[in-house]
């Protein structure tokens, strides 16, 4: 199997604090993957040295089978990659058309196309395109950023626990949509402190603990298994 991302031996952080000492992930065409973990593991700061925006001081980050290692995020966002951060992923001032044509304005061709893809696949921002996204309930910014990484019809998704903060009911609504995209073709990355349920989505997981890989396998086996349950499920 042949990865869609592979990152391989991440040695990353902020200044000269080391946070990541070496860590390895991969993600095949289509799958989606949990990576999870206690807080300050090091999950967000995983996400931003994958997508250029901290450097890597070793290690490799290859996207179909290309070194993108230290690219430019734009450049990453150019081969097929989106990343939704967790906070600030939404322009507040802009409206949910605006956000959307943002999202997608690095490719000009069939952008009319693409948005009302995307609508379709978000039918309540379609309702309520002129509205601006600072308007948004926190569910509703989550489905926006989500919506807007779309708009790029990327093949990877990185997503930084797009459920923090939000109530149950949006959780399952946000989670659902997630699901949906992934069975569409999208290859996820999902970061979450929901662990349960993002498992309970994911093909694979890897637990990341202290800047570095603690386990990874079957997202279901991680699911059922009570030392799992027991360090990172809150049981
Ligand atoms: N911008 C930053 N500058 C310095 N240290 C940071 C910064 N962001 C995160 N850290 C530190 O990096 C470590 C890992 O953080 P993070 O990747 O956000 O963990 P997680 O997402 O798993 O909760 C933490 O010790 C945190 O304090
Ligand atoms: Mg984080």
């Amino acid at each position: 199997m042949s990865a869609l991302l592979e990152a391989d031996g991440i040695v990353s952080g902020y200044g000269e604090v080391e946070i990541l000492h070496g860590v390895s992930i991969s993600v095949a065409a289509g799958e989606m993957i949990a990576v999870i973990g206690p807080n300050g593991a090091g999950k967000s700061t995983l996400l931003k040295a994958v997508f250029g925006l901290i450097p890597c001081a070793a290690g490799t980050v290859r996207f179909d089978g290309i070194d993108i290692t230290n690219q430019s995020p734009d450049r990453i966002v150019a081969q097929g990659m989106s990343y939704v951060p967790q906070t600030e992923n939404v322009f507040p001032s802009l409206s949910i058309n605006e956000n959307l044509e943002m999202g997608g304005f690095i490719r000009r061709e069939r952008l009319q196309e693409r948005l009302e893809h995307v609508y379709g696949i978000f039918p309540d921002l379609a309702h309520r395109r002129g509205d601006s996204g600072g308007k948004l309930s926190g569910g509703q910014r989550q489905m926006l950023a989500l919506a807007r990484a779309l708009m790029l019809e990327p093949r990877l998704l990185m997503l930084d626990e797009p459920s923090a903060s939000l109530s149950p009911k949006m959780v399952e609504s946000l989670f659902q949509k997630i699901d949906e995209i992934n069975r569409a073709g999208t290859a996820v990355l999902l970061v979450e402190q929901n662990a349960k349920e993002a498992l309970s989505l994911s093909d694979r997981a890897y637990v990341l603990a202290t800047g570095e890989n603690r386990l990874d396998g079957d997202a279901k086996t991680m699911l059922e298994s009570e030392d799992v349950a027991r360090l990172y499920l809150g049981d």
